[in-house]
């Protein structure tokens, strides 16, 4: 499995870092048979896998019950687990005792949390030996404020979030992970930070890139947003799949000989 210090390397290197949301033991399975650098175990599960309207419906539940899925499927990769709206806002006390009840249940390498907050509380999750990824630019949990637009397009704002990262590495995040933000303004903020930085909708100066396993494999998803680029049709290979094995078995053609148990009990009955 690789570790913080493989992706630092990696940054350091030049080589791009890969990172692929997975949810449950096939998707995880498939993403590290593949080679993948890094699973996310994103709350866009709320979308992709359990069918809400925003990432603001899924629960602690829901995270750990899907990263022990995601874990079991691949042992052997590197795991960040996203922190759920409503988990690390209330009080700094109950963003650890979320964390630690997260990262401990789950057998994730490391929590993501959104939004520059994180800072003022990261200290406490490093204490207790909890890795950290920080996430910003669109932060789809305040999409309620910030509706689903590139964020950071002004100099200040840009600014401010390199500042940001800064401030992140200086406390120990081990990662950061930028969606949806002009790019350039992610590629000065890779080349002002040691801390490897993964884009989504970044461009192509970022230390490397993330994507949500059903918008690569477009799986169950509606119109995806400008960043994604569909590299398979799972929609229609099973649709595919299943309207023949629906045309089979009303055709009477499956089962068949290869697929049935060979008669054995009422066989000399039948025959005489
Ligand atoms: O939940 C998720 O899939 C994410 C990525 C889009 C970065 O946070
Ligand atoms: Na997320």
């Amino acid at each position: 499995m690789k570790s913080t210090m493989d992706f630092i390397e990696m940054k350091k290197s030049g080589e791009k870092i890969t990172m692929l949301t997975a949810y449950d033991y096939p998707s995880a399975r498939q993403a590290e048979a593949a080679g993948i650098d890094m699973i996310l175990v994103g709350d866009s599960l709320g979308m992709t896998v359990l069918g809400y309207a925003s990432t603001v419906e899924v629960t602690l539940e829901d995270m750990i019950h899907h990263a022990k899925a995601a874990r079991r499927g691949a042992p052997d990769t590197y795991i960040v687990v996203d922190m759920p709206f409503g988990t690390y806002h209330v009080s700094h006390e109950e963003a650890v005792r979320n964390a630690i009840m997260l990262y401990q249940e789950s057998g994730a390498n490391a929590v993501k949390i959104e939004g520059a907050h994180l800072k003022e509380f990261v200290h406490h999750l490093i204490d207790a030996g909890i890795p950290v990824v920080g996430h910003l630019g669109l932060t789809p949990q305040a999409v309620g404020l910030t509706g689903f637009r590139m964020q950071a397009s002004s100099r200040e704002e840009a600014d401010e979030l390199i500042e940001t990262l800064q401030n992140f590495e200086a406390l120990g995040v081990v990662m950061a992970v930028l969606e949806a933000i002009p790019s350039d303004l992610a590629e000065k903020a890779a080349r002002e930070t040691q801390m490897p930085l993964i884009g989504i909708g970044a461009g192509v100066g970022t230390d490397g890139q993330v994507l949500v396993y059903h918008d690569v494999l477009k799986y169950g998803t509606g119109r995806p947003p400008r960043f994604v680029k569909q590299y398979g049709d799972f929609d229609e290979a099973g649709s595919k799949a299943i309207g023949e094995y629906i045309t089979e078995v009303k055709d009477q053609k499956f089962p068949d000989e290869n697929t049935t148990y060979k008669k054995k009990v009422y066989e000399d009955e039948n025959n005489g």
